[in-house]
């Protein structure tokens, strides 16, 4: 999804340039997070099969993903626009900085506010969706309309987050849990509406075209509510 969004953001912005590698790029820091992230979770399964750790061991996982990092390196350094690598580098970062304090918090075991939690899902997740919706402008020779539709991707990806919880909502281990209250839940599900009604707003800034009418509908298809 995450590549995909910045292939069809590109587009959306009237093409050109060459965004291929970056796509790739966005792709190899999810793949090399998830990796970390079952690691982290001492989770068994990812999409349905054995995770990486489980098929290779912690030691491969662990190297794996510095390798992968390795490549993305590369890829950001074939860019002569040192954007494209400042915002990769600003998703890796962010997105360490979050699953950290994802690891506190649930070591600690205390209570979470909501904007620690809504903090929290946005390096960990949202980020990286914004740094591959703005480098589909940058790429596009559109950075005017990269700071948009990096909003679009990141409020986009605060609402998934949210309605990835929702779906885990009261199982041990998990993140939510920390939240507390009842009534929270129908809070969340308010929230994850309302950020996908302002993804689509950052989507005015776009002319008209089959791509932007892609991208509103991924942010509908994001909180289930397809039209
Ligand atoms: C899944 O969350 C995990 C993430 C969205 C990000 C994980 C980030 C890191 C491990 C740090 C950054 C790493 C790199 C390589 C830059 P989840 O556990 O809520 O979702 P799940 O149910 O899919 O596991
Ligand atoms: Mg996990």
């Amino acid at each position: 999804m995450r590549p995909a969004l910045l292939l069809i953001t590109h587009d959306a912005c009237g093409g050109g340039g060459n965004p291929g590698p970056a796509a790739a790029a966005i792709e190899l820091i999810h793949a090399a997070s998830l990796i970390h992230d079952d690691m982290i979770d001492r989770s068994d399964k990812r999409r349905g099969e054995f995770s990486f750790h489980r098929k290779y061991g912690f030691e491969m996982s662990l190297l794996v993903a510095d390798f992968i990092l390795s490549l993305v390196l590369g890829i950001a350094s074939g860019y002569k626009d040192s954007r494209v690598g400042r915002i990769l580098s600003r998703a890796s970062k962010l997105m360490s900085i979050g699953e950290m304090r994802e690891v506190q918090v649930i070591e600690r075991g205390e209570r979470i506010s909501l904007d620690q939690y809504l903090e929290i899902l946005k390096f960990k997740t949202a980020v990286l969706f914004e740094a591959a919706t703005s480098l589909g402008a940058v790429i596009a020779g559109r950075p005017d309309l990269s700071e948009d539709l990096g909003l679009y991707g990141l409020y986009l990806g605060m609402a998934y987050q949210i309605r990835d919880d929702l779906m885990d909502w009261g199982s041990p281990g998990e993140l939510t849990s920390l939240l507390g209250e009842g009534g929270l839940r129908d809070l969340l599900e308010g929230m994850a509406i309302n950020l996908a009604e302002e993804a689509m707003e950052k989507l005015e800034v776009l002319e008209d075209s089959p791509q932007k009418a892609l991208l509103r509908d991924l942010a509908l298809y994001s909180i289930n509510r397809e039209e």
